[in-house]
């Protein structure tokens, strides 16, 4: 070898040895003195039980492994003692003294329970998420817990998945500025703080695309499909600097997340440049068996060669990586680039520095469900909620009025946290007869259960797994409705909570069928037909098909499961000491059938009619169009829109416009609009969507009050990823539309040259 060539070598190892160590000291240090054994032992997160279960197995002999130094974190422990215990352990008992990190589900509030996050993704209000995402990580922190597995920003456009609940609904745009805000609001600006935490990005990738709505099921997408509609939220959380990444359970291409490369490494951190660490779902490393990948040895290794650095709850990597590497199969740079991860994930977190940082027993009384965490949490849940009919403005409700208060969720607690809060708790739930009492002490109100939430003994069995969210009565069906119908005839107006039990949605529990249950429904035609002004107040983790009542001359307010404030925000609406002002972040269907409905679905070659035509893209049986749309919601005021202008009618390739509109409330009372801004780009290399959100803006305005609202249009706006995965714009005609909801007709155009 001639000698330039063998400096050019010897610069190229140097370059990519420091490439691949840490750029903080004491990690290396600290990996030089590790074992093979100490090194794999922090790949291994562990759940010693006790707590509410998130999966199907709990981890055994967890202290003996702390001890041996088999454990990197732990989660399902709670509370700064419980934790401190814990800690203890690993800084005392293990030989080089590493600490845990502990992590914890803490998806819409801590002990603090806030709205779904898809209802508080309707709030489309960004600083509002980022508390939310605040208050969660101050008491989180407070007891003990500095990683959440969240933000969940998977896009769902099928609402028979139950986890639909959990993310920002259907649109990539939204998601992706919610995504931004609660990594911003979890991690704040110190990652050190005592007060933040790691957030974690899941669930990489495309999880909300199981086929059929059925959770955990496959998904195929093409790669055009990912990048323009599923994979912008994962990337604004690692562009905003999330800490962590939770590999999904599904398949990709063919191969589960959890061991795909291409996923994990290619795109994850050579396209997206993301530096932290990749944790696994729970137990999805083992689940590759099933998958038909292998045994666990093989599915361990191609997890860990993917690029997937913990394993969660499966001890896959604790039982087989060292006999891997024995037999070649995998190396010891890999297992040391994986620890280095998350080393350097507790570094960051000061862990090393203080592993009790989080273990200050006098936090969790001044942090936790503090009166003001409580207000926020109030605050929230109005904002979340979605006007979705006003029958002859009956709301809002005369606080002196005579209201017959109905249904099985309507005095009870156990429903109102939503699915998903396995940190909550349902004793400090308000339910929403002490709400309405409570803010309208002028008012008589009548209370009747009127039907079960349903009548199906053997899915109520399914639903109360976590404990009681359904209770199939003793009384029979016409006895609870004869107790409604007289309470509703003594009356001014009737408000019927219906719809779903919390565990009706969320993991594990999709839905074919989703509409409000039968027994339900019997009691809601029965109220109609009393004449009386019907209210439904509608509690679902899920847009549903609400076909029939919509068409009813009835109210409906959707409040998804509104939190620990539930009855209170509730009444503050129902009164209108708020005017709601939440809009719909997903489609709602007019029936299964047509899912998945969404608002930028593709205008296609043979575009759909509003009436029939044959040989066109319609059905015979229904409208295109979704019974409400995205972006759709009411308030007690009225906005007018006028005088939408663009600055320039041609811009230059990678070039951006400022589009303005002036919107007015003509109403009597103050109110919040959203107004939203879509392009349609109408000519480009590839398909493109019938319309996209690209900016919003949610507008306070005093009755009488007009605002002109300027969006300042970035070149990004305009592109798209091609064929080629190139993030491009192409020349040719835009659309801008600007309006309250997905189906606005207001357009100026623009011309890229
Ligand atoms: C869920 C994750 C969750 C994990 C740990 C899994 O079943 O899919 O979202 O973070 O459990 O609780």
């Amino acid at each position: 070898m001639k000698k330039n060539s063998i400096i050019v070598l010897l610069l190229f190892t140097i370059i990519t040895v420091t490439a691949q160590q840490s750029s903080i000291p004491e990690v290396e240090e600290l990996l030089s003195k590790m074992t093979l054994e100490e090194k794999i032992g922090q790949l291994n997160l562990l759940t010693p039980g006790g707590g509410v279960a998130t999966g199907a197995v709990v981890s055994e002999n967890v202290e003996a492994k702390i001890k041996a130094g088999q454990v990197g974190g732990l989660f399902g422990v709670a509370g700064p003692d419980r934790v401190r215990q814990a800690q203890e352990i690993a800084v005392k008992n293990s030989r080089l003294k590493i600490p845990l990190i502990i992590g914890s589900d803490v998806i819409h509030g801590y002990k603090t329970t806030f709205p779904i996050p898809l209802g508080i993704s309707c709030s489309w209000d960004m600083g509002l998420v980022e508390q939310v995402a605040r208050v969660a990580a101050t008491e989180a922190t407070a007891d003990g817990i500095c990683w959440n597995f969240s933000p969940m920003v998977d896009i769902a456009r099928d609402p028979r998945w139950g986890r639909i609940a959990e993310g920002a609904g259907e649109d990539p745009y939204l998601g992706s500025q919610v995504a931004i805000a609660m990594v911003k609001g979890y991690q704040g600006d110190d990652l050190a703080a005592s007060n933040t935490m790691m957030a974690c990005v899941k669930h990489l990738a495309l999880y909300g695309a199981a086929e059929a709505g059925r959770d955990y099921n496959s998904v195929d997408m093409s790669r055009v499909k990912m990048f323009n509609q599923y994979l912008p939220p994962y990337q604004a959380a690692v562009d905003a600097g999330v800490g962590s990444a939770m590999s999904s359970f599904n398949d990709i291409d063919g191969i589960p997340a959890t061991g795909n490369k291409w996923l994990l490494t290619d795109l994850l951190r050579e396209r997206w440049g993301f530096k932290g660490f990749v944790v696994s779902d729970y137990t999805s490393v083992n689940e590759m068996i099933d998958h038909g990948l292998g045994d666990l040895q093989a599915v361990s290794a191609l997890a860990l060669k993917a690029g997937l650095d913990m394993d969660m709850v499966g001890e896959g990597f604790l039982t087989t990586l060292k006999k891997s590497l024995e037999e070649g199969k995998v190396t010891e740079e890999e297992i040391t680039v994986a620890c280095r991860r998350i080393l350097e994930a507790k570094y960051k977190l000061g862990l090393f520095d203080d592993p009790f940082k989080y273990n200050d027993s006098s936090r969790p009384a001044k942090d936790i469900l503090s009166a003001e965490h409580r207000a926020i949490a109030r605050k929230v849940a109005a904002h979340s909620f979605v006007l979705l009919k006003n029958e002859n403005d009956v709301l809002p409700l005369a606080k002196n009025a005579k209201i017959a208060l109905i249904g099985a969720m309507a005095n009870e607690k156990n429903n109102m946290l939503g699915t998903w809060a396995p940190t909550g708790d349902i004793q400090y739930a308000v339910p929403i007869m002490e709400g309405l009492k409570a803010v309208a002490p002028q008012a008589s109100i009548s209370y009747a259960k009127g039907a079960n939430i349903t009548d199906d003994k053997a899915l109520a069995e399914k639903i109360n797994v976590f404990g009681l969210r359904v209770t199939v009565d003793s009384k029979t069906s016409e006895a609870m409705l004869k107790e409604a119908l007289d309470n509703a005839a003594k009356a001014d107006v009737v408000v019927a909570v219906v719809g779903e039990a919390s565990e009706m949605t969320g993991e594990a529990a999709s839905r074919t069928d989703i509409q409000i249950p039968e027994s339900q429904k019997v009691l809601i035609r029965a109220l109609v037909k009393t004449g009386k002004p019907v209210v439904l107040v509608l509690m679902s983790g899920r847009p549903m098909d609400i076909s029939e009542e919509f068409a009813l001359p009835v109210s409906i307010l959707q409040i998804w499961h509104p939190g620990v404030e539930a009855g209170n925000a509730v009444a503050d609406v129902l009164f209108g000491d708020y005017n709601p002002s939440g809009r719909l972040t997903t489609s709602w269907p007019r029936n299964v059938g047509q899912i998945p409905v969404y608002y930028s679905m593709k205008i296609t070659g043979r575009p759909g009619t509003d009436t029939f035509q044959k040989f066109r893209s319609n059905y015979l049986d229904a409208p295109n169009s979704p019974l409400i749309p995205f972006g759709y919601g009411l308030s007690y005021t009225d906005f007018e829109y006028s005088g939408l202008k663009i600055s320039k009618s041609e811009i230059g390739l990678n070039s951006g416009v400022q589009v303005s509109v002036n919107v007015k409330n003509t109403g009597d009372r103050e109110g919040e609009e959203v107004v939203q801004l879509y392009i349609r780009d109408v000519v480009r290399s590839i398909t493109p969507p019938s319309r996209e959100l690209k900016a919003f803006k949610k507008i306070l305005l005093k009755s009488g009050e007009e605002q002109t609202v300027t969006f300042d249009l970035k070149p990004d706006s305009f592109k798209f990823y091609n064929s080629e995965l190139e993030f491009i714009a192409e020349p040719g005609t835009f659309e801008i539309f600007v309006g309250k909801d997905a189906t606005t007709d207001r357009k100026v155009t623009v011309e890229m040259k």
